[in-house]
């Protein structure tokens, strides 16, 4: 299925498991992190969640032959179900970020409450090289996080950046060596766990409230746009040059 989950303790490990294509992401895949998800909101045994890939992988992001095969269509798609689950999720979510992040990959990081990396991340959001426009409510929360000059340079330029200047931009809050970086997730996921759950589930609520509404707002601006980007002239010789590139 590709995305594997499994539990330590009261921590649910959510992996993106799919190293053969870097982790990129197809609509079975989202189906499955929407579950894993649903699942850890309903069980009891279950504090914290975190969102990891594997050693030098985070994700590619979205499957680009998925794209073209079975593109998203409405707020009913997979990657939009997905996404709604994690904005409404009521426990706390660490990503841990260990390689590249592109895309979706980068974006769902906005929904998380923790985001560490090791020093060999390297984010990216090429939308615009691909024909698309931004998503995940990117285009609010970016600018909120990172300012509006850095939102505007990574959205726009579609440039990679590294793990350092996530941190600086306050995308991330810890960035490990690789040797220490799944013990120091894990440290900081267990550490979660053991805090008192409803305390937790609350002030992750009153954090989010002032957003929720506009998050909602953005997720659908972007997605229609998203959507209907998807079979422009652009996109289409975007895509084609990838999936025909070697
Ligand atoms: N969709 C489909 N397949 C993908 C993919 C994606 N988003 N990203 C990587 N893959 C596949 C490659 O086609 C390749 O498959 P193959 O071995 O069958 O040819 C395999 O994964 C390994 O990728 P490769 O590009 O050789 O790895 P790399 O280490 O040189 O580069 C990335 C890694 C992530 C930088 C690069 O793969 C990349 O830029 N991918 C596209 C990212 C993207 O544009 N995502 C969409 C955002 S909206």
């Amino acid at each position: 299925m590709a995305i594997s989950v499994r539990d330590e303790g009261a921590v649910r490990f959510v992996r993106i498991d799919r190293p053969e294509k870097k982790n990129a992401l197809t609509l079975a895949m989202y189906d499955a992190m929407t579950e894993a998800l649903a699942g850890a909101q309903s069980s009891e045994a279950c504090r914290v969640v975190v969102i990891e890939g594997h050693p030098g992988v985070f994700t590619a992001g979205n499957d680009i032959g998925d794209f073209m095969q079975n593109p998203p269509t409405g707020e009913d798609s997979a990657v939009f179900r997905f996404l709604l689950k994690l904005v409404d999720f009521e426990k706390p979510v660490i990503a841990a970020v260990d390689g590249p992040a592109v895309g979706v990959g980068t974006t769902l990081l906005l929904h998380c409450d923790i985001v560490v990396a090791s020093s060999r991340a390297k984010f990216s959001m090429p939308f615009v090289n691909l024909g698309l426009v931004p998503e995940g409510a990117s285009s609010l929360l970016l600018p909120q996080i990172a300012g509006r000059a850095t939102a505007n340079y990574w959205l726009l330029t579609g440039e990679p950046f590294d793990a350092e200047s996530a941190l600086r931009a306050g995308l991330v809050s810890h960035v490990f060596s690789p040797e220490e970086f799944a013990a120091s997730a894990q440290k900081i996921a267990e550490g979660l766990a053991k805090k008192p759950a409803e305390a937790l589930r609350l002030s992750k609520q009153l954090l989010r409230a002032p957003q929720r509404n506009a998050v909602r707002e953005a997720l659908s601006r972007e997605g229609e746009l998203f959507i209907a980007r998807l079979s422009s002239p652009e996109t289409l010789e975007a895509f084609t040059t990838f999936m025909t590139r070697r």
